[in-house]
Order: structure tokens, then sequence, then C-alpha cells
């Protein structure tokens, strides 16, 4: 099938790889030119697992093509995906200009039969009829800028566009996008045109029968065809659910501290239970990044607007956001005084296996530790590299875990990336005077952290 996928980011840029990877004719549009020109060359503008690969793949058979020209996608694609950003507001509410600015464009190219335009942005609940509103509005002005320009009247009116919505919420995470594309849990497809639908079954059958998925052996991917508004809002609960599953575990961790239990254990002990199940149960120094704290924050919006107060997540945000002060705490019993003490950060991005900073807990910990006039370091396996791009401030980015160390007082492990399981310890904690770690994400072993010289101090273990 012809795919226009508009917005090349974590979401867009893995859907138009996967799908031109299982055999459709896919065109990315990003009006970020700088971005466009780094995928034209078959690299990936952004640091996702097996990413380039797919890319590279699809570019060879002729799969995938990159551009800033959205007529010319609009033009392509009988599915068209909308996959801008949709940030969160200073208000919590998310902010849709990104995607009413693609689907006016959509209407004022649209051409050549039908369409199915695809919401796979997280939108806010009634978007898919609120986007349907803003592409007429661009067919209209494109008429309206028509009939001024004087044109002819087979011109100004060509046959009627015709398209439907469809609200496709996505469901990968970073890090393991790709894995994540091929292998959904289930696919939601919202919208009430029997036809769109249809076309959208068509579109993902690969992957449903599970033609490129890493057990071919399992049942298809279950597909969930419901309305418009119930599929946006399984992504909002999705998340949502997720983020207070990790809240929930954070408080018992916090609890634990002060009783003498272990969090690890009794994560362990609740996740045996099928009915509570063993995902999402590791405590730490709190959820982060692009999705997690928007959406939820945004569910809590539209709630009020409705006029009902949504108590647990509200409760969920402020587990949250306190969390994300727990290691400052732990310093301070550490280490009493901050003021003046160089602490040192393993890992900067919000998980391991990306490089995305949004709404990273590291970002927090520097601006604090920056405020009580602690000097940071950080060490990131990613940023390490790319940090310049990133335009951190108040943190001095080392290439290397024992250049961090060199003169720390302290390191706060923030990212579980997997090769801090593999430094030398034991050699990094000579370079540090008193070598404490707080490990943020409970993912060291505290014996052998033990063994190596250093006082562990985990979370809620
Ligand atoms: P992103 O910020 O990484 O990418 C958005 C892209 O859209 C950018 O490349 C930007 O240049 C481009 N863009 C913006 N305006 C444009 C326009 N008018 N025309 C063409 N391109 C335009 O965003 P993302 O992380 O991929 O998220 C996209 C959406 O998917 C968001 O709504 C997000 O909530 C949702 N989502 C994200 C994830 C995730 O893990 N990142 C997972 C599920 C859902
Ligand atoms: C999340 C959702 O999982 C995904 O389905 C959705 O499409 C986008 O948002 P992502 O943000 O990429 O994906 O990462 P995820 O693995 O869910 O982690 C989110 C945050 O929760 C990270 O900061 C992570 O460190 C934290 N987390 C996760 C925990 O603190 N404990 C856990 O047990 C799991």
């Amino acid at each position: 099938m012809r795919v226009c996928v508009i917005g090349t980011g974590y979401v867009g840029l893995v859907t138009g790889a996967c799908l031109a990877n299982i055999g459709h004719d896919v065109i990315c549009i990003d009006n970020n030119e700088e971005k466009v020109k780094i995928m034209k060359s078959g690299q990936s503008p952004i640091f996702e697992p097996g990413l380039s690969d797919i890319m590279q793949s699809a570019i060879q058979s002729g799969k995938i093509e990159f551009s800033s020209d959205i007529a010319a996608g609009v033009a392509h694609g009988e599915i068209l995906f909308i996959a801008v950003g949709t940030p969160p507001l200073p208000t919590g509410e998310s902010d849709t200009r990104y995607v009413e600015a693609v689907a006016r464009s959509i209407g004022a190219n649209l051409s050549g039969g039908y369409k199915v335009i695809v919401n796979k942005s997280t939108v806010p609940i009634g978007s898919g009829d609120w986007v349907r509103m803003i592409v007429l509005d661009g067919i209209a002005e494109r008429q309206k800028q028509l009939v001024t320009a004087g044109s002819a009247p087979a011109a100004r009116l060509p046959e009627s566009p015709e398209f439907d919505v469809v609200s496709n919420p996505e469901f990968l995470r970073e890090g393991s996008a790709v894995f994540d594309t091929f292998n959904p849990d289930r696919i939601v497809l919202g919208g009430n045109s029997k036809k769109a639908i249809a076309m959208m079954q068509e579109l993902y059958a690969p992957i449903v029968e599970r033609n490129f998925a890493e057990n071919k052996s399992l049942p298809n991917v279950p597909v969930l065809a419901t309305d418009l508004s119930s599929a946006e809002m399984i992504k909002y609960a999705a998340n949502a659910f997720l983020a207070t599953k990790i809240s929930f575990i954070n408080e018992v961790a916090n609890i634990c501290d002060r009783v003498g239990a272990d969090v690890t254990q009794v994560a362990k002990g609740i996740g045996l239970d099928s009915r509570i199940g063993s995902k999402f149960l590791n405590a730490g120094i709190g959820w982060g990044g692009s999705c997690f704290p928007k959406d939820v924050s945004a569910l809590v919006h539209t709630a009020d607007d409705y006029g009902y107060e949504a108590h647990l997540l509200k409760a969920a945000i402020s587990v949250n956001e306190r969390q994300r002060l727990i290691a400052l705490e732990k310093l301070q019993q550490a280490l009493k005084i901050l003021k003046g003490k160089t602490i040192g950060l393993l890992g900067l991005t919000f998980k391991p296996d990306t490089d995305d900073l949004r709404d990273a807990p590291a970002l927090i910990l520097i601006e604090q530790l920056n405020r009580l006039g602690a000097k940071v370091k950080a060490y990131d396996p990613i940023i390490s590299q790319t940090g310049m791009r990133h335009g951190l401030s108040g943190v001095l980015v080392e290439t290397d875990a024992e250049r961090l160390a060199d003169g720390c007082d302290a390191l706060v492990l923030v990212t579980e990336w997997e090769q801090f399981t593999k430094l030398d310890y034991a050699k990094m904690a000579k370079f540090m005077s008193h070598p404490v770690i707080i490990d943020g994400r409970n993912f060291l072993n505290p014996e052998v952290m033990q063994k190596a010289g250093f006082q562990y101090i985990g979370v809620g273990r």
C-alpha cells in the first residue's frame, strides 16, 4: 500500500521504516530539512537500536523515501499518518499545534482519491473529530485561494476529496521501538468508517500474522477495532496505568526503606501473582521520558475539563515528583553538606538504549544539585558522544566512567545502561575519597559494590 508518514521522530521514523520493510511504499515527511538530509543518507537522526539497519534495507529495496514536501507525500499516500509531537504545555495540556498544522496542510493538498488520515500522535480525546474539521478547513482555504487566484472552475473544484480519520495509538517503547513495532501486544484502531478500518487491517496484516515477529508461532496479534474516543482513551489509560504501577512500587520502596524490607524481593513476591504481573515493578528514581509525564498530566487535565478530579492520577504524579528527589535526600544523608561536593551521575537519558533526555530524572537532579552548590559531572554511553547536541547545562559530561569517578564524592546511578554492570568499580573507588554510590535503579549487586569499596545505597533495599 502507499503510505505517507508525516513527522519522523521516534514514532514516525520507526513506523515508516517498519512499514517499508514489510513491503509498503512509504514516503516519510519532516519539515526539519536537516533531519531529512540525514535520513536520505541512510542514517537515523535518533539513536534507536536496529533503526539504521531497517532504514538502509528499505532504501536499498526502494520502498522508502524521505522528503520535506508534504504535498508530494499527501499525493503519494492512500494512508497518511500524522506522527508529529504533542509536547506538554505549562498547564499540563497537550500542545496540539503541530497536529493542527499537519492536518491543515493535508487538507490544503488533498488530491487523488480516498485517503485514510491516521492519528498516530498521542492526542487528546476528541481529536479524531477535530482533525477531520481541520482537514475540511484546509480544503476550504485552498478552494478560497484558488477562487481568489481566478483559476478555472475545473481547477477550483477537483474531485471532491474523500477521507476518513482513524485513531491508531502507538505503544512502542524507546530503546526497543523496532522490536515493539514488529512484535506488538495489540493494535488499536478507532474510527467509524468500515472502509478505513479495513484498509488499516490490510496495512498491518503482515505484522498481525507475525510474518516479521521474533516468535512466528505465536497466535495473531489481537486487533481491537473500536470508536475514535475509546481508541484515544486507550492510549492515555495504558500510559497512566503503567506510570501508576511504577509510582505504587516506588511508594512501597519508600516504606521498605523505613521498615528494613527489600523492595526487589517484595516486587518479586507480588509480581508472581498473575493478577499483578512482574513487569513495571522496578522501584527507583521515578518515571520520565517524553510520554508518561506528559500523558498522565494531559489525562488529569482532560478529566478537569469535564469537571472530574482524577485523585489517583494526581497522586501517581506527586509520588513521582517526590521520587525524583530521592537520590538527593540519600546524598544528603550520606554526605551531609552538598555545597562544594562533586557528584558523578552514571547515565543521563530517561532510560537505557535511547538518546532521549526529554523529562529525564537526571535533569532535575542536576538542577537541584547545582542549587545546593554541588558540582555535577556525568557519563552516559550515548550522551557522552552526542552531548553538545543536547544543550545540557550545569553538568560536565565526561568521556568515560573512570574519568567520571575521578574526584567525585559520590556517584548516582541514574540510568540502568547494561555496560554499568561491567565497570571496574574497584578501580573507580580508588579515585574517590569516601566512595558512595546511590543506585537509583536498584541495578547493581550491593555485595559486589561493597566488595569494590563502595558504601552502597539503593532505593527500598
Ligand atoms: P518527536 O518530537 O521525536 O518527532 C516529531 C517530528 O515531527 C520531528 O521530527 C519534527 O521535526 C516533526 N514535525 C513537527 N511539525 C511538523 C510538520 N508540520 N510537518 C512535518 N514534520 C513535522 O516526537 P515522537 O517522540 O516521535 O512523538 C510523536 C507522537 O507520538 C507524540 O504525540 C507522542 O506522544 C507519541 N508517542 C511517542 C512515543 C515515544 O516513545 N516517543 C511512543 C508512543 C507515542
Ligand atoms: C512508554 C510506554 O511504555 C510505551 O508503551 C509508550 O508507547 C511510550 O511511553 P517509554 O517512555 O519509551 O515507553 O519507556 P518505558 O520503558 O515505559 O519507561 C518509562 C519510564 O518509566 C522510564 O523513565 C523508566 O525508567 C521508568 N520505569 C519503567 C521505572 O521506573 N520502573 C519500571 O519498572 C519501568
